[in-house]
């Protein structure tokens, strides 16, 4: 029996883990075990719990409780909580996902424990290190044994970066083996998106049975924390709605929604508030966001996971930030990058309600990520015994 260490923390990790967990449950709990590690880096009902509940994750062994905070006092909590786990548990393997702060202090706690390292969402890069998810991603991929990237461009990234396609067995730190697998979230689209549709009452919930609407989401850093960025796009947000007279869904990051009243202009936020178009709601549940997905118009956002599932879905998709990791999805004309500026914002909007793209090639894999990652999580055991 291998012994796996799952860490988790933020929202979308939480939502990659159910594909890995659902793929052990069905074909490999006799082989393997997994114990979850909640750092606590999101916390709130709808940011975590929700999501344990709807997806069928088992309930986290830990959970560190670390909350929000400084990069390195929220970092620092972690490391040392993941530390004291894997000495108590002694694992064969730490599971790691994305590049959250959580990825980031699981990277550093296992390698200095000798622990090896399965990251799932490998070389993904924006070639922006001012983003903190950019450092996180670049060291836990430098850290880690198993490099599991999703995409052609990330694995081609991690070949740029010196990892070597030709790798002999035994995998280690120091020899890693690089794949490129598929995404375990296109897993998850294609295994919840019927579910999704069945269980969720959002849109009735909003009286939009039609369809025709906007879904939009917000909460990178560099968009809330800076009041010029986070004004333009809400500018374009309240423009394109009174222009085309279209509906705007907005279900909001706490992190956004706490900086709304304070970073927009006094104009703009009585302009958003007044404008009975926009619907500003808590975050929702995983089968929510994938029923407002599917049937959106059209998708605005900053998230990483939601460009991907705009495209899942073949929904066109503005991107509010000025580079992408998943350059698949601009490169198939099927997401704009219009940065944190409301006339391209606009612009991109307007192009894609007038001309919606049409093409969509299967860039995410076959649906059955999960799987591919338990076989070779196993074999690397198998070869190493
Ligand atoms: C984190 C990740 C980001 C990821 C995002 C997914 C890092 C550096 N960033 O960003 O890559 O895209 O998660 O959603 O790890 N808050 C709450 N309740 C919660 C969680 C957060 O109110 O349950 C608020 C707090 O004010 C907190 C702020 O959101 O300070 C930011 O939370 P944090 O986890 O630090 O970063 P995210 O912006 O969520
Ligand atoms: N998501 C959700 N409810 C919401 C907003 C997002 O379930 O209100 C899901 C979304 O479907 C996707 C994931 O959260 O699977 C994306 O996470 P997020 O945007 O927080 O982070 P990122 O992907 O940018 O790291």
């Amino acid at each position: 029996m291998i012994k796996i260490v799952t860490v988790i923390g933020a929202r979308p990790q939480i939502i990659k883990a159910a594909a890995l967990s659902r793929a052990i449950a069905n074909g490999f709990a006799d082989r393997i075990t997994e114990i979850i590690v909640h750092t606590g880096q999101h916390y709130d009902e709808n940011m975590s719990q929700v999501f344990f509940d709807e997806l069928g994750i088992p309930k986290p062994d830990y959970n560190l409780g670390v909350g929000s905070g400084q990069h390195g006092v929220q970092t620092a909590r972690m490391i040392q909580g993941i530390e004291e786990i894997l000495s108590k548990e002694k694992p064969d393997m730490l599971i790691l996902y994305g590049d959250t702060n959580s990825t980031l202090a699981g990277a550093v706690a296992a390698s200095k424990m000798h622990v090896p390292i399965a990251h799932i969402e490998a070389g993904l890069r924006s070639f922006n290190k001012s983003m903190p998810e950019e450092i996180n991603r670049i060291m836990c991929d430098h850290a880690s044994t198993l490099l599991f990237s999703p995409t052609a461009t990330g694995f081609a990234n991690l070949l740029r970066e010196g990892f070597n396609a030709s790798a002999r067995p035994p995998f280690t730190i120091d020899n890693p083996k690089i794949y490129h697998c598929g995404d375990v979230m296109y897993d998850n689209s294609l295994h919840f998106a019927e579910l999704a549709e069945q269980k969720s009452r959002i849109l009735e919930g909003l009286g939009h049975e039609t369809g025709n609407y906007l879904l939009s989401t917000i909460h990178r850093d560099n968009n809330t924390d800076i009041p010029e960025r986070l004004n333009a796009i809400f500018e374009a947000l309240d423009g394109i709605s009174r222009r085309r007279q279209l509906q705007v869904v907005l279900p909001l990051h706490p992190r956004t929604s706490g900086l709304l009243s304070q970073n927009l202009s006094q104009e703009l936020y009585a302009s958003v508030n007044e404008n009975h178009l926009i619907r500003i709601i808590p975050p929702v549940s995983f089968l929510d966001m994938t029923r407002l997905e599917k049937n959106a118009r059209l998708i605005l956002t900053d998230s990483g996971g939601v460009q991907k599932e705009a495209y899942f879905f073949e929904k066109p998709c503005v991107i509010a930030r000025s580079e992408t990791e998943w350059t698949e999805i601009t490169a198939a004309g099927a997401g704009i990058l219009a940065d944190a500026d409301t006339a391209r914002l606009l612009q991109a909007l307007e192009q894609f309600l007038d001309h919606p793209p049409v093409n969509f090639p299967a860039v995410f894999g076959d649906g059955r990520a999960a799987e591919f990652i338990c076989s070779e999580i196993i074999n690397l055991q198998a070869i190493s015994a």
